[in-house]
């Protein structure tokens, strides 16, 4: 799903028609959709020719032979005419791809899974392919070493995807810059649970007990690196907060610290929803894992993921991402930075908002720190490579330029801009030159010091002089 507006085609057709141009006869012209994005990080993630609307994800997972099936049906609508398009699906075994009803031929090279649909698809056309898979998930580790995909746990199984682990458990379009909505399924062995992003819709027994389905909606649209499933055995508690937002929190059976700073959940979002606008989306809550299940948190939609129980702050960066990162998500791996930039200068506002130390105190700090330190190495904007998009200068430098720009338009700007840009990107992307061109088109008269600021804090190399 994009939020970009684009002519429909059999507009472009019509048009093409009067002026006598063939070409719009049902794509017999078609050629293969790109087999990548060109993210700058990651250059095959995603696919080009098509947007996906939705996703319907229907999973059965078994936690002891660890095996996972799966059909995915896919709405997604051709951006030209297409002969063939791409999904990116990493392991697992294809049993059976059709497009709109009809069997598909399919061949798999790396993670890239060919789809030949019986008949071309026409630009503009709106089809549904499914693909029926099954195995065991793997885990993958990215260039920092750090774990993501399918994580076996203790009790079950966890499906995460920063930045690429998705392709481990469903096939898609899996860049952040193409966004849907999705509904996810999940068949388990009754005495697990399966949690997921969005509102649980149903829970079904199966006829005999012996398994049971969870049915999970997501409603506004997530990219693909925020979806989630964890399954195992929780404590789960769902409620409303007084504003009305459904609330539903799963935390490991055994982890038995995490209610305290849950019950701040509500607190957060009030606080949170004051400085950052409207909440986005449905509900809200949390998933606790055991400490040894998963070594970082993650800002899965509606309900961040947690390494054991979370402290506040860390409360308040995963939530924070609900707006910048899940909202407006970066359009590129490159784009980091407006995710946990904002992220981490949400923790610095609740800090300087509840007794802590001030956002000011908190930049004095690290620009103390010598220019040999790790928060230096690269300009928050130009990551070297992937095994550095989530090292300190995407968070710490991110939040430095954060506050450099509210000292250089002034709080009545900055906390407007905070609630503005999640609004005017609402469920859509952005990149760092459309973050830059909107402060600055909001705030004339300080180009030049803008300038300045990106010049120094966020394109620059090495420690920038603190008075910039
Ligand atoms: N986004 C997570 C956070 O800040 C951290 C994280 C987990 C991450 N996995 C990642 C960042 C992969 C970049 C890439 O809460
Ligand atoms: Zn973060």
């Amino acid at each position: 799903m994009r939020r970009r507006i684009r002519l429909p085609a059999a507009l472009l057709c019509a048009v093409a028609a009067l002026a006598a141009v063939t070409g719009c006869d049902g794509g017999v012209n078609g050629s293969p959709g790109a087999s990548g994005l060109r993210d700058p990080y990651f250059p095959k993630l995603g696919n080009g020719g098509y947007d996906v609307g939705h996703y319907d994800l229907d999973l059965s997972y078994d936690p002891d032979s660890r095996r996972l099936s799966g059909t995915a049906e896919i709405t997604a609508t051709a951006r030209q005419d297409l002969s063939a398009f791409n999904l990116d699906l990493k392991g697992l075994t294809v049993d059976k791809v059709t497009v709109d009803g009809a069997e598909a031929a399919a061949s798999r090279a790396g993670y890239e899974l060919t789809v030949r649909p019986h008949d071309e698809l026409p630009k503009g056309r709106t089809f549904h392919a499914t693909v029926r898979y099954d195995g065991e998930p793997l885990t993958i580790t990215d260039a920092d070493g750090s774990q993501e995909g399918w994580l076996r746990t203790a009790d079950g199984a966890l499906g995460l995807g920063e930045p690429t682990g998705s392709m481990a458990w469903f096939p898609g379009n899996h860049h952040p810059s193409d966004k849907a909505t999705y509904d996810i399924r999940v068949t388990v062995p009754s005495g697990v649970q399966a949690v997921s992003n969005g509102e649980l819709k149903r829970r079904q027994p199966s006829s005999d007990g012996r398994h049971t389905a969870y049915e999970w909606r997501v409603r506004q649209p997530m990219a693909s690196y925020l979806a989630t499933v964890a399954i195992g055995r929780y404590t789960t508690r769902s409620y409303t907060t007084p504003s009305g937002l459904p609330v539903r929190v799963a935390v490991d059976r055994t982890v038995h610290d995490a209610d305290r700073v849950l019950d701040r959940i509500p607190d957060v979002m009030a606080w949170e929803t004051k400085t950052f606008g409207p909440y986005p989306f449905d509900s809200t809550g949390a998933v606790v894992e055991r400490p040894g299940d998963v070594s970082y948190a993650l800002e899965t939609q509606n309900r961040p993921v947690f390494p054991g129980a979370p402290d506040l702050s860390t409360l308040v960066h995963e939530l924070a991402h609900q707006w910048y990162g899940d909202s407006v998500t970066p359009e590129s791996w490159r784009d980091m930075w407006l995710n946990e930039g904002f992220a981490t200068y949400a923790e610095w506002l609740w800090a300087e908002d509840h007794g802590g130390d001030s956002a000011q105190r908190t930049f004095d700090k690290l620009a103390k720190r010598p220019a040999s330190d790790a928060v230096w190495s690269f300009p928050p904007a130009e990551p070297p490579n992937a095994a550095h998009i989530s090292d300190a200068p995407v968070y710490e430098r991110g939040a430095m330029v954060l506050h450099q720009v509210r000292r250089t338009i002034g709080d009545a700007k900055f906390f407007a801009l905070l609630r503005s840009w999640p609004a005017d990107h609402e469920y859509g992307n952005a990149d760092t030159a459309d973050f830059t061109a909107y402060v600055e088109k909001r705030n004339p008269g300080k180009g030049e010091a803008l300038a300045g600021v990106w010049e120094s804090w966020l394109y620059g190399n090495g420690k920038p002089d603190p008075a910039s």
